[in-house]
């Protein structure tokens, strides 16, 4: 599996936390930006690293902003991605057994450095549960396919 990291400014440091994780437990990942010392626009940034997904130069992306919502929001513009703000290490478990989660967005802002490593290791280590769960998420195929032209 290979992961994408991007961020704005506002999430910079916490994606450079996130990066020394993923390195330390020997995940393959790239980084997409921002680079430090920068002020850009997380619509820059997340687009980046969605685009890394809907390519299949990932498989998955963690995406940094401010609060984790901007992130979403941009990523959830690209088809194929299921971007999900992640506050708790519950919400990481559901949003991967439930959701199928291709995407993690945290906030710099809202988000201590150890509590984004839990949630992400707990993201990045839990499967997608299939069955019924199989069924919805085709359903968001099914609207994908309807809505994005
Ligand atoms: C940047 O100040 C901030 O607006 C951005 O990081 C993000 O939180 C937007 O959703």
């Amino acid at each position: 599996m290979k992961i994408a990291i991007a961020s704005d400014h506002a999430g910079f440091e916490l994606k450079t936390g996130i990066a020394d994780y993923l390195r330390s437990r020997g995940f393959a990942f790239e980084d997409f930006g921002c680079g430090p010392g920068e002020s850009v626009d997380y619509v820059d940034y997340g687009a980046k690293g969605a685009r890394a997904v809907v390519s299949g130069a990932c498989d998955r992306a963690i995406l940094v902003c401010g609060t984790g919502l901007g992130m979403a929001i941009v990523a959830n513009k690209f088809k194929g991605l299921r971007a999900t703000p992640c506050s708790s290490e519950y919400a990481a478990e559901m949003s991967r057994k439930h959701n199928d989660s291709n995407c993690l967005t945290l906030g710099g802002r809202t988000h201590s450095l150890e509590q984004a490593l839990g949630i992400v290791r707990v993201w990045l280590e839990t499967e997608f549960e299939g069955g019924r769960h199989g069924r919805r998420v085709q359903k968001i195929r099914d609207l994908e396919d309807e809505n994005f032209k």
